[in-house]
């Protein structure tokens, strides 16, 4: 069967709003998948920012659903810069607020989390029976962790309809609420039952993307295979090992029209893999910025990232004395958990000359950092893709990374013998403690004097393609399966 209508059904697609990588995959997959001449079309909460940042839209459909007093519009416009159609949920007294699209300023969740991500997710059901008043009625329904989840249950009550996917960006955040919760939301009571969206006295978002999509996929192969394991099943290892013959992974592609040194706007000097000399203008720029000695040659290494327990930044914190008996300087940007980033400013107030960090969001600063440092660090629990460490290949920063998830599919250790063939593409190591991360900084730091062989590796790096055509043939692929299982 040829797929030729999806549904993208996400909570975050950039430039209209992102908190993490899933807002990059929604902002590019989409446009590769029209490439291949497929008609998708986004669906998305109207938050207020990107209400704002979709620019010109109109009012396409007026919509109520049971349980609900509000009036709820799908507003269509545009992802900015491309031609694919994006409808916003407009229910104002669920989305249109300031703050991120799930916590308020202060970082805590909002309280009525699963009525906001509910209604979003009746809507998306109606969209996808075409019962929306849109005159569309897609083949496949994509939907994208947890926010999305409830959609796939809901649609596996009803016949005829599209197939559904459900992708897993992180296991780890799975939208539970209480029981009182869920009998607020008007919700068939049939899912509170453990073989639906029942999990552990909880209800539970993501268990009815697991349980329910035609097919299930996650972001790189090595993550489909871990989360069939306790050790990052997070409780449904057993749920995604029982449907392990309809799981697969697919990699994450990067944009490199958002994210190639070559045309980066952010950066001081433009270059690529025969230029990269270059870069020595953007390092300057970055230590100019982050208050660092202005010295060409002391090795940078750089972070970006959530400050959350998953990205590993307190292994950093735990190794910093060590690490600055040595020549390096480290630059930090992220925000997060709150004791993460005061201990990261305490750190800074401690090395000066060695440490700087910027809390907060910053686009621009993140090119700024791929663009200029040397080394970019990795050091994650769990990592389902990643894609600080694609971009990092294609900017010749040698990404240093633990061998988990997606990192362990695009990075290649620069072992000896990877050295001697010529596929090595960075360091990578194998244990989430502060020691074994030292010692891939320090194994970072003896290639990063070794001129010929450090300069190769950047090259290799640079010349690795992780464009999204081939993860989007893949898609296709996928969407393939579910239409002849649903
Ligand atoms: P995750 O989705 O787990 O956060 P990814 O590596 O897949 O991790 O994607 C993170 C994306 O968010 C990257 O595009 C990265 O540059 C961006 N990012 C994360 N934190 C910040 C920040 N503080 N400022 C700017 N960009 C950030
Ligand atoms: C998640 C993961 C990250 C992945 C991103 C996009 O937020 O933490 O590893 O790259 O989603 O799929």
């Amino acid at each position: 069967m040829s797929i030729h209508k999806i549904l993208f059904v996400t909570s975050e697609a950039h430039p209209l709003i992102k908190t993490g990588g899933l807002a990059d995959v929604s902002g590019s997959l989409p446009v590769a998948l029209k490439t291949l001449r497929r008609d998708i079309r986004i669906l998305m909460p109207a938050y207020r920012a990107a209400k704002i940042a979709m620019g010109r839209h109109s009012r396409k459909a007026e919509l109520k659903l049971a349980g609900f007093p509000d009036d709820i519009t799908l507003l269509e416009g545009y992802l900015p810069g491309t031609r694919i159609i994006v409808w916003l949920v407009d229910s104002p007294r669920h989305f249109d607020r300031d703050g991120g699209p799930y916590a308020n300023a202060e970082g805590q969740d909002w309280p009525d989390n699963a009525e906001r991500f509910t209604v979003f997710c009746r809507i998306a059901e109606q969209v996808a029976l075409n019962q929306a008043s849109l005159d569309w009625q897609p083949d496949i329904v994509h939907c994208n962790d947890w926010q999305s989840g409830l959609t796939p249950a809901l649609l596996a009550r009803t016949s005829p309809r599209p197939a559904t996917v459900f992708t897993i960006h992180n296991l780890a955040y799975q939208g539970l609420f209480s029981w009182e919760t869920f009998q607020g939301l008007h919700l068939p009571a049939d899912l509170w039952s453990m073989h639906a969206m029942e999990f552990y006295g909880q209800f539970s978002f993501i268990k009815g993307g697991i349980a329910f999509a035609d097919m299930l996929s996650t972001v790189s192969p090595q993550y489909a295979r871990e989360i069939c394991t306790p050790e990052f099943g997070c409780g449904l290892e057993n749920l995604l090992s029982q449907r392990a013959d309809r799981l697969v992974g697919i990699l994450n592609g990067a944009d490199y029209g958002q994210w190639n040194p070559a045309r980066d706007p952010y950066l001081a000097a433009n270059y690529n893999a025969f230029t990269v000399e270059k870069k020595k203008a953007n390092k300057r720029q970055l230590q100019k910025i982050y208050k660092l000695p202005h010295d060409g040659d002391i090795p940078l290494i750089g972070l970006v990232g959530r400050l959350v327990e998953q990205k590993g930044f307190d292994l950093l914190l735990a190794i910093l004395p060590q690490l600055f008996q040595r020549q390096v300087q480290v630059v930090v940007l992220g925000s997060g958990d709150k004791s993460l980033e005061q201990r990261l400013e305490l750190a800074v107030s401690d090395y000066p000359d060695r440490l700087g960090a910027y809390i907060g969001y910053n686009e621009k600063l993140a090119h700024q950092v791929e663009g200029g440092a040397d080394m970019f660090l990795m050091p994650s629990r769990y990592e389902p893709c990643g894609l600080n460490q694609i971009y990092s290949l294609r900017y010749g920063t040698l990404p240093v990374v633990r061998r988990t998830g997606g990192l362990a599919n695009t990075v290649v250790d620069a072992t000896e013998e990877n050295l001697a063939r010529g596929t090595a593409t960075g360091i990578v190591f194998d244990e989430a403690t502060p020691e074994s991360l030292l010692h891939a900084i320090d194994r970072a730091l003896a290639l990063y004097s070794r001129p010929k062989p450090w300069k190769k590796v950047i090259f290799n790096a640079m010349q690795q393609d992780f464009s999204w055509r081939r993860s989007a043939r893949q898609y296709l692929e996928l969407y393939r399966r579910a239409a002849s299982l649903g």
